[in-house]
């Protein structure tokens, strides 16, 4: 019999997503005529833009063609789309980047779980708590972690306790660590990081020897102009940060998958024998090892969103969700909640009412409003007493979602 990679077996419970999905599906087999109102996983639901719809039509009909079709995409994504980000996303922010430091991959889940394939098995870890869980499962099934204690933290982990007293902003390792996991705006507790709270993160990873992957998902939701977007808008990033981006929350690429990893050459590991390696041929041999690139279709849909028109609509879809955030927010405030975020950010952090723990709260909220949401124990321990919700919804269901709070707590 086949030998199993045993780490998996570590894995303190079922993925966050699908556990919620099971519990919400038992609900509704139970509840047939209950009317679910879905505020758990971060999911948009608004119809691609016109701009973008319009530009994956027009390369698949050239893929119809002779002359058109394209077969395997080059390994890091077409130079048309590289050549739009770097305008836009960096050089628009006064950021230096080149075209050949962008990998146009399928997304920011999967770049952010395999980033960690190309460090040694003994790389020590900077954790946030609560985290998206992708950054610490994949490292669980890689072996780098020990067992799960009851609250459900590795052993051997450095956990960056992110609480209401900081502002949920993890905090700094107190020792020194190989690979730190930074997300802003943040997932799930909607923080931002000023100039300052990141530069203090460069300067420690840079002083540490440490590699920030600073995960920018979310940065289209940041409406504060003196909030960065970009990792690289801080001093000396370059040296030490590897940034994560998706066309996922902004574009509405959860289900057409497209994003991309910025790998500047100056970042360095170092191999056995001592000697410095540069990280972005590591990445870029891993990249053209396991992956085949992102369909024409995708990517000229992708480079459509940074047309002006496309521009405008995306800002459009952003600003929609953003409103969503807004009335929670301000709902559940009214109604006596404690809420955090939803400024800048597509997700409210709340505290638990009636003193429930976060499970206890999903299920009551299930139960009584019909209304799915997120542990913030799901999260991790910090989360406990904690709850998410995602402000990707349409503006009648999240009235909805309030108006049955309202009624039933
Ligand atoms: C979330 O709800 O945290 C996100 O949708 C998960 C993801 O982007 O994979």
């Amino acid at each position: 019999m086949a030998r199993i990679n045993s780490h998996y077996l570590k894995l303190a419970a079922g993925y966050l997503f699908p556990e919620i999905g099971r519990r919400t599906r038992a609900f509704q087999e139970a509840n047939t005529s209950a009317e679910l109102i879905r505020l758990g996983i971060g999911d948009v639901v608004l119809p691609l833009p016109d701009s973008v719809r319009e530009a994956m039509k027009r390369a698949v009909d050239e893929m119809g063609t002779r002359k058109g079709f394209r077969g395997y995409p080059p390994d890091q994504g077409y130079d048309f789309l590289r050549d739009a980000i770097i305008e836009h996303d960096y050089k628009a922010r006064g950021i230096q980047m080149a075209p050949d430091e962008i990998f146009v991959s399928d997304g920011s889940k999967c770049d952010s779980g395999a980033i960690q394939e190309i460090f040694d098995a003994s790389a020590s870890l900077g954790i946030p708590d609560p985290v998206y869980p992708v950054y610490i499962d994949t490292n669980v099934m890689a072996g780098r972690t020990g067992r799960p204690d009851d609250s459900g933290r590795y052993a051997g982990v450095h956990y960056l306790d992110s609480v209401e007293a900081n502002g949920f902003l993890p905090k700094l390792p107190d020792e020194s660590v190989d690979l730190v996991y930074l997300c802003f705006p943040n997932n799930p507790t909607g923080s931002v990081a000023t100039t300052s709270d990141l530069q203090r993160w460069v300067d420690w990873a840079r002083s540490n020897d440490s590699i920030l992957l600073f995960d920018a998902a979310y940065e289209a939701y940041i409406t504060d102009d003196s909030i960065p977007h970009s990792i690289f808008e801080i001093p000396g990033a370059r040296e030490c940060s590897i940034e994560f981006r998706s066309y996922s929350k902004n574009v509405g690429f959860t289900g057409v998958r497209c994003g991309y990893v910025a790998l500047p050459r100056e970042l360095r590991g170092r191999a056995d024998d001592s000697s410095d390696v540069e990280i972005h041929s590591l990445w870029a041999r891993r990249h053209a090892t396991k992956f085949n690139g992102v369909s024409y279709p995708v990517q000229a849909g992708a480079v459509a969103a940074y047309t002006g028109e496309g521009q405008n609509e995306v800002r459009g879809n952003v600003r929609y969700y953003l409103e969503n955030a807004r009335v929670i927010r301000e709902g559940l405030t009214k109604l006596g909640f404690t809420t955090f975020a939803g400024v800048n950010a597509p997700y409210i952090w709340l505290k638990t009412p009636e003193g429930l723990g976060s499970w206890e709260f999903f299920d009551a909220l299930l139960e009584r409003a019909h209304v799915v949401g997120t542990p913030g124990a799901g999260f991790g321990a910090c989360g406990e007493g904690y709850f998410r919700l995602s402000a990707f919804g349409f503006r009648e269901q999240i009235e909805a979602a309030i108006d049955r709070i309202q009624k039933s707590f």
